[in-house]
């Protein structure tokens, strides 16, 4: 049975996370896979926009179950305050929410040590949700796990212990006032009571309902750009968003998937520090960022606003294996004379037609552009595809062909029903 990834496939904010809602309608399981809750999901149903942080997108479909894999790391703060506000909107999680004993938890001192590393050393721009700190813990195999919850001797040990050794760093490095052991303890220990009814063997249960006929949905966050491994290194997220994430990040092997769908931004924003080689800095930004409404979801920071980059969009492709792509906002361009696309780098007078992933080159490159004319009229009414205006087709054809992609979505506002689906 089918198992379809989303990816970001820019430096997140791409919209996954209406793509996910509307998906869900013909699934029967929506899991995130990597990060956190430095994500921040829209969904807008009617006149009500949602944004979800750590809960998958799919959650607004009452026939949907909803996993958070081992792969994401897990603010307990976070998760239950979204728990609450679901509950106070009469979305019931009872029943449809899955979260894996073996994700990390973020604690206080991995979002203050976040925070206090951008003040001291070069800024990544991070979202100061404590995502790097805790990956760091995970790796360094002292992490506390959900699991961990379930027995509070070994909880309250391991918490103790990290919170010594923090505190030194905490004090000795940073010169810092030092967290409170007791303080942290108690405000912890409560968690599991919260949470206990929804945890459980996630990649078993996503390995059985996938046997049994289920359809899966894998919801990444962030962006292929921010990934670990293939982004803009060191100005990237800590975990994988790429699709071979979803894998590791839920327990489903390489060979249940059976597609990659990408979601594109019809133009590019950046959210943070790092190279961004078709950023606007004058006048046509800040257009870009009035109309699309371009402010981070979770941090409220505003997003780095520029022309669509078919190469780093080839490169996401080619590392996530995209199969085809969902294309959203394109209504922010409504107004525009011309539109441009960037279909090649220039590096020191060669023209490269591949994405460099080092940061040195990187900021050194001058995009090659293709100028199209606009279309000059509002598209986000428009449901059928053949309505589109002539010149946003041949700009959505010059997608496909510069990115090698096939345009599946089209999205032409926030709302479910701005929504086109090709074939
Ligand atoms: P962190 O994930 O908070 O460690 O932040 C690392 C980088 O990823 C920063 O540039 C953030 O702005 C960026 N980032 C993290 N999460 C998101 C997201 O959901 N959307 C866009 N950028 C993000
Ligand atoms: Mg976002």
């Amino acid at each position: 049975m089918p198992v379809q990834i989303i990816v970001g496939a820019q430096w997140g904010d791409e919209g996954k996370g209406k793509i996910v809602d509307h998906l869900s309608d013909s699934v029967d399981i929506v899991a995130r896979y990597q990060g956190g809750a430095n994500a921040g999901h829209t969904v807008v149903i009617g006149d009500k926009q949602y944004v979800l942080h750590l809960i998958p997108s799919g959650i607004f479909h009452p026939h949907v179950k909803c996993v958070i894999g081992n792969g994401v790391v897990i603010d307990p703060i976070a998760l239950i305050d979204e728990i609450k506000q679901l509950q106070q909107m009469n979305i019931s999680i009872q029943g449809r929410l899955f979260i894996s004993h073996n994700a990390h938890l973020i604690m206080p001192y991995h979002k203050l040590l976040d925070t206090i590393r951008e003040r001291t050393s070069e800024k990544i721009g991070t979202t100061g949700r404590g995502i790097g700190p805790a990956y760091i813990d995970k790796f360094m195999r002292i992490g506390i796990k959900i699991s961990d919850l379930l027995d509070r001797d070994t909880f309250v040990a391991k918490l103790k212990r990290n919170i010594e050794e923090k505190n030194q760093i905490i004090k000795k490095i940073y010169g810092d006032p030092e967290l409170d052991v007791e303080k942290i303890v108690s405000e912890y220990e409560e968690f599991d009571k919260q949470i206990d009814e929804y945890i459980t063997d996630t990649a078993l249960y996503l390995n059985s309902e996938h046997k049994n006929g289920k359809r899966i949905l894998a919801e990444g966050a962030q962006g292929a750009l921010l990934d670990i491994d293939h982004g803009t290194y060191p100005f990237v997220t800590s975990s994988n968003p790429t699709s071979g994430g979803a894998c590791t990040g839920l327990g489903l092997p390489p060979t249940a998937v059976t597609s990659i769908l990408g979601v594109v931004k019809a133009y590019t924003t950046r959210v943070g520090n790092g190279p961004f080689p078709t950023e606007l800095k004058e006048e046509t930004g800040d257009r870009l960022r009035k109309i699309g409404g371009e402010f981070g979801a979770t941090t409220g920071r505003p997003r780095r606003c520029g022309w669509f980059d078919a190469v780093s969009v080839r490169y996401s492709s080619m590392v996530n294996g995209i199969t085809h792509i969902a294309v959203t906002k394109l209504d922010v361009l409504d107004g525009f004379d011309k539109v441009k696309i960037c279909t090649g780098y220039k590096l020191n007078g060669k023209v490269l037609k591949t994405f460099p992933t080092d940061v040195r080159s990187l900021e050194k490159i001058v995009p090659i552009y293709e100028t199209y004319d606009g279309w000059k009229s509002s598209t986000s009414h428009i449901r059928r595809y053949p309505d589109i205006p002539e010149n946003a087709r041949r700009y959505l054809d010059a997608i496909e062909t510069l990115t090698g992609t096939k345009v599946q979505i089209i999205s032409l506002g926030a709302r479910r029903d701005q929504t086109i689906l090709i074939g």
